[in-house]
């Protein structure tokens, strides 16, 4: 039986740091208000020439760096992100090419802030089946294009940023168990849409959410979601080594957090510095914690993720 195992991680934030304070001085809104709702307190914005794509490339030379390893080597790349560069080719053909990566599969994942969730069970699956040995997996977001900096229960929420992972064949359990979900009869309390009353989003998607409702729903998926993870695998409560989840709000992630019946010190936080970069949220949070050694192979690590659509999803991985 094989396996897919972390080798390396990465991540990417762009130069720009947009704090609360600076937010005052455009939106009507205040660093009280933001902190104290989302825990937020600034976010990374990309420059007007930089892409999803670049943010991408940064994160994966980030991995290739800490794990050694050389581009040539990766045979399947999956780029989580609802930001691509452009509607095709996707942004996993942009990265192969600028990476330098010899042809194999590359293709996006567009379930939004669930995208890199999303993409390490797929990446996992193809490494089972023995289609795929080094998989590549990306978040990749530029949310910062699609805020409407007139509507200040969105604009203060979001941020650009990368995170990546090298997922290796492996004869031991690394990725132990994922699980994926979706119900889009909620599809329209979270969108980028048109504001002009098309529909059409081609012509400048906007975000537009409903942040009240989005928010019990989230708190109600996510109990039920880490409830499913601990029952599928037998797992205690309080058994978990750290949780590494979705960074849209401090009181949505805390609420897990005591459902699993961890302390806040064993849940990676980044939402403070990074606010929600979408798909890029899990593995920015995760290679912050394995960076600075928080996060030490043989734990156990939790995965989570809630968002537009909706999905959500989870990977259970033992570092
Ligand atoms: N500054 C000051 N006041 C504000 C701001 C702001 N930036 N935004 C909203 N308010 C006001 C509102 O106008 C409202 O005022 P009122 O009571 O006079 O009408 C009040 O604050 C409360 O507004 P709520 O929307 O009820 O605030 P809430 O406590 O729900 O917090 C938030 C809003 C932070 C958006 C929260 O609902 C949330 O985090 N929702 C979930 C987000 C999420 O998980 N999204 C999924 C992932 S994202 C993705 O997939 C792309």
């Amino acid at each position: 039986m094989k396996y897919s195992k972390i080798k390396s991680t990465g991540s990417y934030l762009p130069p720009k740091v947009v704090t609360n304070q600076d937010l005052e001085k455009i939106v009507d809104t205040t660093d009280e208000w933001i902190v104290s709702r989302t825990g937020i307190r600034e976010r990374h914005f990309a420059l007007d020439d930089q892409f999803t794509s670049d943010l991408a490339v940064e994160a994966s030379l980030d991995a290739f760096k800490k794990g050694n390893i050389d581009p040539k080597s990766i045979d399947l790349i999956i780029v989580a992100t609802s930001s691509p560069d452009m509607p095709f080719p996707n942004v996993g053909c942009i990265i192969q090419e600028k990476l330098g990566i010899p042809p194999c599969p590359a293709f996006s994942v567009e379930t939004a802030c669930s995208g890199f969730v999303y993409g390490v069970n797929l990446a996992d699956n193809f490494i089972r089946l023995g289609q795929a040995k080094r998989a590549l997996v990306v978040g990749a977001e530029l949310m910062g294009r699609y805020l409407n900096w007139s509507d200040r229960s969105t604009c203060v929420l979001f941020g650009d940023g990368a995170g990546a992972v090298i997922l290796d064949q492996s004869d031991e359990p690394g990725v132990i168990y994922s699980h994926l979900n979706a119900d889009g009869r909620y599809r329209k309390l979270l969108e980028a849409k048109s504001l002009d009353g098309s529909g059409n989003a081609h012509l400048n998607p906007t975000i537009t959410m409903k942040g009240n409702e989005v928010f019990k729903v989230a708190v109600k998926t996510l109990e039920g979601l880490v409830d499913k993870v601990l029952e599928d695998n037998n797992l205690e409560k309080g058994s978990i080594d750290w949780l590494v989840p979705h960074q849209a709000n401090l009181r949505i992630i805390a609420l897990t957090a005591k459902r699993l019946q961890i302390p806040m010190e064993r849940v990676v936080l980044t939402i403070e510095k990074t606010a929600n970069t979408s798909a890029a949220t899990v593995p920015i949070a995760l290679d912050m914690a394995v960076t600075d050694g928080r996060i030490k192979r043989g734990q156990l690590i939790l995965l989570e993720a809630f968002g537009a659509g909706f999905t959500w999803g989870a990977n259970l991985i033992r570092f």
